[in-house]
Parts: structure tokens; sequence; C-alpha cells
């Protein structure tokens, strides 16, 4: 038995983020990882370059329960806290969109730093642990296959259950449960959306086929891309409001944000009066699209009577679609729901319940937008349960 002050496990952004900042309080740091390499889903995010945080990062771009639990942790380590450890470490970056901040060269950037950091901080960084029993008397202590190892604090860093096929375990979860915490319902979230019958006829032969659409849920409403798949819709748009999305409800698409389609068509109908519906489509969205739309009415535009064309104007500023389901954790991003906040300090992420026990990053029920918000939870809510276990 290895006696630590503080047993982390999983070796993700958060669990990494929270072990440095442990060990740079002189705490002995344990960081334990099943997998055979540390922050794997950060090599594998933003398409390998790591979209690392978001300049507008704001309590409301967070889904919880408790849409106020997220802002202590954001304010006290914010995105520009991080942006000056990248600087520190002389990571070169941009901005590419909507305040995202992406590395300009490989995500192993970020890894790498994170490493060095543990490293000078004298944290035990042991991958290959199978983790076998987790238990709790005047100490934390923790059996692997490589051993038992004991700590008077225990940090749950091992992220939720999106991409199973890279490792990812609902593990926190249990273990929170069987200390007595609530879990919150999970699902798969910032996850593409599939649809069904007649729907899914029109989505099917367009995929590939991407544009800017408005999205909205309820009253959340997302201008980005939205890519037709042949299982339905994806793109940032479409991941954005899969998150609010549940099951039997409807989305809501403009796909031609900032116009008004009506009075588009009803002058196109003055100007062009020879063309067709779908050749007029054409000046204003990619060809296939334009030609599934304007297909039913191969009629000269002059000939449409303005009753049809409001109609058409109607499906294309206001058009209904109503999911079947989602591609699942095998395609989401993160899990939405998880740790219920309401059984943990927000400040330090610490369960009242449980003294010593602490609960980071994807594992609580706090999901981020896309667009750097997940990473950016887990640097804040890593740091916050650094500076106290
Ligand atoms: P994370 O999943 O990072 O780490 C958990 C760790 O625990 C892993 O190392 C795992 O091996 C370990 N573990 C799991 N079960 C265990 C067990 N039973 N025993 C021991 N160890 C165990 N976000 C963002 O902000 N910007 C982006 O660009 C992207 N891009 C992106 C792309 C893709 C494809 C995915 C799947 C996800 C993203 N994300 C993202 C989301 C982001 O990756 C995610 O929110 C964070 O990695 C969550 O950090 P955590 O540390 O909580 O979990």
């Amino acid at each position: 038995m290895q006696d630590f002050d503080v047993v982390i496990l999983g070796a993700g952004a958060a669990g990494l983020m929270c072990a440095m900042a442990a060990g740079a309080r002189g705490r002995r740091v344990l960081l334990l990882d099943h997998a055979a390499q540390a922050g794997s889903k950060i090599l594998i995010s933003g398409g390998g370059r790591c979209n690392f945080t978001n300049t507008d990062t704001a309590p409301d771009r967070f889904l919880s329960d408790n849409p106020h639990f997220a802002k202590s942790a954001l304010k006290r380590y914010t995105a520009r806290d991080f942006v000056a450890l990248v600087e520190k470490h002389r990571i070169p970056f941009h901005e590419k969109t909507l305040g995202q901040l992406f590395c300009d060269g490989s995500a192993r950037a970020v890894v790498a730093m994170l490493l060095a950091e543990c490293d000078a901080a004298g944290v035990d960084l042991r991958l290959n642990h199978r983790i076998t029993e987790v238990s709790r008397a005047d100490r934390f202590r923790v059996d692997t296959d490589r051993g038992g190892f004991s700590a008077t604090s225990l940090v749950l860093a091992t992220g939720g259950l999106s991409i199973p096929k890279m490792g990812a375990t609902g593990f926190s979860l249990d273990l929170a449960r069987r200390f007595g915490l609530p879990v919150t319902a999970t699902r798969p979230a910032l996850v593409p959306l599939t649809f069904s019958g007649e729907e899914l006829e029109l989505m099917q032969p367009l995929s590939g086929v991407s544009l800017e659409v408005v999205a909205r849920c309820g009253r959340q409403a997302f201008r980005e891309a939205m890519l037709f798949t042949h299982r339905g819709l994806s793109g940032p748009a479409v991941l954005q409001v899969s998150s609010l999305w549940r099951p039997g409800e409807s989305l809501t698409l403009d796909l031609l944000p900032g116009t008004d389609a009506a009075a588009f068509l009803l002058e196109r109908k003055c100007s062009r009066p020879r063309a067709e519906l779908r050749t007029v489509l054409g000046e204003v969205l990619p060809g296939r699209l334009a030609q599934a739309l304007g297909a039913g009415a191969a009629q000269e535009m002059g000939n449409l009577p303005d009753k049809a064309l409001r109609a058409v104007a109607e499906g294309l500023g206001r058009r209904r679609v109503t999911p079947s389901g989602t591609e699942g954790y095998a395609k989401a991003e993160v899990m939405g729901g998880g740790v219920d906040t309401a059984a943990l300090s927000s400040r330090t992420l610490e369960a009242a319940a449980v003294p010593g026990l602490y609960v980071v990053g994807e594992a609580v029920d706090v999901t981020g937008w896309l667009g750097g918000y997940n990473f950016q939870w887990a640097w804040s809510s890593g740091w916050c349960a650094g500076q106290v276990a």
C-alpha cells in the first residue's frame, strides 16, 4: 500500500489539470488511468488541433439541472487563465470562429504542456492501471491490478460515456452512486440526429451537402453550419441543438438565415418569371438541396400562385423536423447529465456528504456548448478541486 495526499482517477483534461494544481500546492498526488496514454480525448479533439477554450465563456453556455452551478468555477479559473498557460508554453494558436481557440499545430502540444506541468509539480502518473476496488475508512483506498494506494482526498475524473471504444466508462457515475451521491439522467449530447420515414427519404440523397442554417430547439437558436448525413443531420448547428433536444420533440430550421424567403420568391416571380423554382432556389441554396426542394414544382415561377410560393417560403424559413433519435454515445462528443450538482460544492467540487471526495469534468452534470466550452469546464472544475484536495 502506497500513501498519497490525493489520488485522482482519470488522466484526462480535468484530471491532469487537477493533478498539476494540487501538485503545485505541494500535495503528494497520484494520477491513475486505465488507458495506455494520458489525455486521449484531447489528442483527437478539434480534428486533432484541440479547440481548448472559448473566449466567450460564460455560464449561459453550459447546460445543467442547476444553471448557476458552473458560475463559481468558471470565474475562478477562466478562459484567460488557460490561454495564459498555453502562452507560457509558447503553443501557437488562433481563433477559428465564434471565440473558438485552436492550436495552430497538433493537440499533442496541449497534452505535452499538461504533462510537463504535472511533472514539474511532482505528480506521480501511472497509466495502464485497472482499478479493481475503491473504499473508504479513515482514508480512501484504491486497489488496482498493480497494487493498492491510499489518500485523504479522492478525485473522480474519469469523464463521461461518449466514445466507449476509446475506453470511456461510467466509472465515476457508478462510484458516485456507491458513495451515495445522486446522478441525473444521462444522454448523448453534441451528437448527430437521426430521422426516419419521409424526412429521411428527403435527407439521405443529400448526404454530404452542408449550408448555414439557424437551428432552433425550444427558445435556443444556433446559427452555424448544418450537414446532411445518410442517417439524418449533423454539423455544428445540429450538434448544438442535440444537447437540448428530447425524444419526441421537433426542431425548427431556417434554411435561409437573414433572408425573408417569401419576399425573395415573390420578387423572383416578377424578375425571373420564366425560371423554374429549383433554378431560383439554386441562387441561395446548395444545388442538390435546391433540386430536391424544387422538384415538386417543375413549373415556371411566373405560373406559380403566390400562395404556393408562400408555402415554399414557410418550408425554407421555418421548417419543422422531428428526429427519431441520435447516433448515440458512439458518435456523441460529450455526455449530458452526470453527478448531480446538488451534491457538490460549486466552489470546490467536493461532495458535501463525503468530505475528501471530489467530482470534476464531464462526470459532473455540466455540459458545455460546442466550441471549446467542455474543455474549459474540465480546466475550471479540475483547477478548483486542485486548490483544496
Ligand atoms: P476525459 O474523457 O478527457 O478523461 C477521462 C479519463 O479517464 C480518460 O483518460 C480515461 O482513459 C480515464 N478513464 C475512464 N474510465 C476509467 C476507469 N474505469 N478507470 C481508470 N481510468 C478511466 N471539447 C472541447 O471543449 N473542444 C473540443 O475540440 C472537443 N473535441 C472533442 C472531440 C471528440 C471526438 C470528443 C469525443 C470530445 C471532444 N470534446 C471537445 C469534449 C472533451 O473531450 C471532453 O469534454 C473532455 O475531455 C472531458 O474531460 P474529462 O477529463 O472530464 O474526461
